[in-house]
């Protein structure tokens, strides 16, 4: 929220100006070491004086939250690992966002430490069960992120919503109440084409698919570009794919580089120049509940997740 950022700002303010940091030298070593220190307390109280004008300048637009969804009904492709990482990574550059985690596994939530047993508000409790959004909204470690977590009992919902009128535009009702408040609401898909996926996708302005570079990455993009184009024809003319994201992708495997390159034939424009590398350390920051930019940063998967946030603001300039 934009008072948070603030909040922030007259934090790194006080580290700036508190003296409780700076160091007590060495006996016998007085005038090169505190020298060296100031000269080195100056360096980080420059960069932390950017950092607050850098977060001060970033409050939130006046323009509502662009809405994306990354969707693929094939298993383990990537969605939730490039949701969580994209979403963390918007606001790390400054963006507000909002995770909302629509899959009954939970996999965003817990993936940022979100514990689903201790949650009393969930996406569940609002989009079903009518209850307050701002109620189910819950911070992250990172500022200006936050998440609507998932529960199992979402799982319900294709059995619940089934004679409910309008049922494919809850999750379009319950978001548009936050809209203001986010640069970017992220949605994190479950695997299916269920009445969940359709409420993600008439609840989007945008949609990234991402693909795993394997041999049967292209299986069932038909299906899904099918019901696409359904949802644009009846319940949501607006919604536009943004692109294809490779996911998984490892540079060894000739076959994953000709997946690479049939995708850029097959989807001129369609695909993001950021392709995601298979790595270990995004497969281990969720059991850390953590993203990859605060569990290992340099890695190559997070230069990878970085260079695709990139992508999408550059978007819309
Ligand atoms: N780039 C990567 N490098 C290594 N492991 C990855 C990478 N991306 C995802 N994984 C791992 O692959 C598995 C599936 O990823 P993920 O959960 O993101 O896929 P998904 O499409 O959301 O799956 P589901 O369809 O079940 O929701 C997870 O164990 C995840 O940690
Ligand atoms: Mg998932």
């Amino acid at each position: 929220m934009p008072g948070e950022r603030l909040e922030l700002s007259r934090s790194c303010e006080h580290w700036i100006l508190s003296p409780t940091r700076l160091p007590i030298p060495p006996s016998g070593q007085g005038f090169l070491y505190i020298l060296k220190h100031v000269r080195y307390y100056s360096i980080i109280s420059i960069y932390n004086q950017g950092v607050a004008t850098a977060r001060k300048k970033s409050l939130k637009s006046k323009a509502m939250a662009k809405i994306i969804s990354f969707i693929n009904q094939k298993g383990g492709v990537g969605k939730t690992t490039s949701s969580v990482n994209t979403a963390s990574y918007l606001a790390d550059m400054g963006k507000f966002v909002l995770l909302v985690d629509l899959d009954p596994q939970g996999n965003a939530s817990s993936g940022l430490g979100i514990d689903p047993r201790r949650v009393e508000n969930s996406l569940y409790s609002t989009m079903i069960g009518g209850g307050e959004v701002r109620d189910a909204i819950v911070g992250t470690n990172i500022d200006g992120f936050h998440v609507i977590p998932a529960t199992a009992d979402l799982a319900g919902a294709n059995i619940e919503l089934v004679d409910v009128e309008n049922r494919e535009f809850r999750l379009y009702d319950v978001l548009r109440t936050v809209r203001m408040d986010y640069d970017y609401i992220i949605i994190d898909s479950p695997p299916s084409l269920g009445v969940l996926t359709i409420n993600g996708l008439v609840a989007s302005d945008e949609l990234i698919i991402p693909v795993q570079a394997e041999y049967y990455a292209l299986e069932g993009l038909g299906q899904l570009l099918e019901t696409i184009d359904l949802v644009q024809n009846n319940l949501q003319p607006n919604l536009s794919i943004m692109g294809a994201v490779i996911t998984l992708y490892d540079r060894r495997n000739r076959l994953a580089r000709q997946v690479v390159r049939e995708m850029r034939q097959h989807f001129p424009g369609r695909v993001f120049d950021s392709v995601i590398p298979r790595s270990v350390r995004l497969a281990e920051a969720p059991s850390f509940g953590q993203s990859i930019s605060m569990f290992d940063n340099l890695n190559k998967g997070a230069k990878a997740y970085k260079s695709l946030a990139k992508e999408i603001i550059a978007l819309e300039q």
